[in-house]
């Protein structure tokens, strides 16, 4: 029994779905060609599609999981299950137009031409904003259209903001916040389900690992509560004595988010010699 996982085959995802694969020890680097690859070590078939395919081919079962944007979920509205958020593949679907246009608001649409892949997530987005425009659904390369004159405003994804600013484009109406998910079909049989939870527990492993680095500092004893106080760790934090007399050195895991403000103090409770180090697995 094998899971079949569809990835992006080439595209802002596909490297990032890959790197996840390898962080999660699966070995996939046998014998990659165009359409699928199988992993050396774990029970996993990889299928390389077009991302705005892979709703539907794990709706059908062509793939049991898959690993594809939240737009592309939305948009395609398939009968498939989210199972977990990515953390990687972030970007927003927005409305863009020319550089040079004062946009003052949805109302800037009215009656103006809409070009797009997402037409769906258009359409929902301009009923809410009582606005009346046209979309134009194209498939591809839609930042050209306005420079064209297919349309006044385009609605796609921005990531850095580079194909936008390269086609005379700005961006001035976000619709959606995307990432990066994991996906699978509503069927999956048991021996599948124990497949797919044995490959999202590493996927969590690697995700906490990400966001969370390991802290290593020398702490004077007399200051030792203040400075334990401030780290939590994942239990509480190791504390070795270190060969100088009155020191200690505190050994703690802490999130990225919270790291610098930490940091901050813990010099100000008189910690030296802090090191930080990235964590490549993490299991709680
Ligand atoms: C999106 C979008 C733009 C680009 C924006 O394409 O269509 O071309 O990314 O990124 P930037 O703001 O960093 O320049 P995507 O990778 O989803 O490929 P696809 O549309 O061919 O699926
Ligand atoms: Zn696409």
């Amino acid at each position: 029994m094998k899971l079949r996982i569809g990835i992006q085959k080439s595209g802002r995802l596909h490297e990032d779905s890959m790197k996840l694969l390898k962080e999660c020890g699966i070995d996939v680097s046998n014998g990659v060609n165009k359409l699928k690859t199988e992993a050396s070590n774990f029970p996993l078939e990889v299928f390389f599609f077009r991302d705005d395919d892979i709703p539907q081919y794990v709706e059908d079962g062509v793939a049991d999981i898959g690993i594809v944007g939240e737009n592309v979920v939305y948009e395609k509205n398939k009968k498939i299950t989210v199972v977990e958020k990515l953390g990687f593949g972030k970007c927003r679907l927005s409305v863009a137009v020319s550089r040079n246009d004062d946009y003052d608001g949805p109302r800037f649409l009215e009656g103006k031409r809409i070009a797009t892949t997402y037409p769906v997530l258009v359409d929902r987005f301009l009923k809410e904003q009582n606005v009346t425009a046209e979309i134009h659904e194209i498939s591809g390369s839609v930042e050209i259209a306005p420079g064209i004159g297919l349309a006044d405003a385009i609605c796609d994804l921005v990531s850095s903001g580079s194909t936008l600013f390269m086609n005379g484009l700005k961006e001035v109406q976000p619709i959606l916040q995307s990432q990066a998910v994991l996906i699978r079909n509503s069927g999956l049989s048991d021996a599948q389900m124990a497949i797919l939870q044995k490959l999202l527990f590493r996927i969590q492993s690697v995700k906490k690992a990400r966001n969370n680095k390991y802290i290593l500092l020398n702490a004077p004893n007399d200051r030792l509560d203040e400075i334990i106080g401030l780290l939590p760790g994942m239990k509480s934090p190791t504390v070795l004595p270190l060969a100088e007399k009155g020191w200690s050195s505190v050994h703690s895991v802490v999130n990225e988010n919270e790291f610098w403000d930490i940091i901050e103090k813990l010099k100000e409770a008189g910690a030296q010699g802090i090191l930080v180090v990235p964590i490549e697995k993490m299991i709680i």
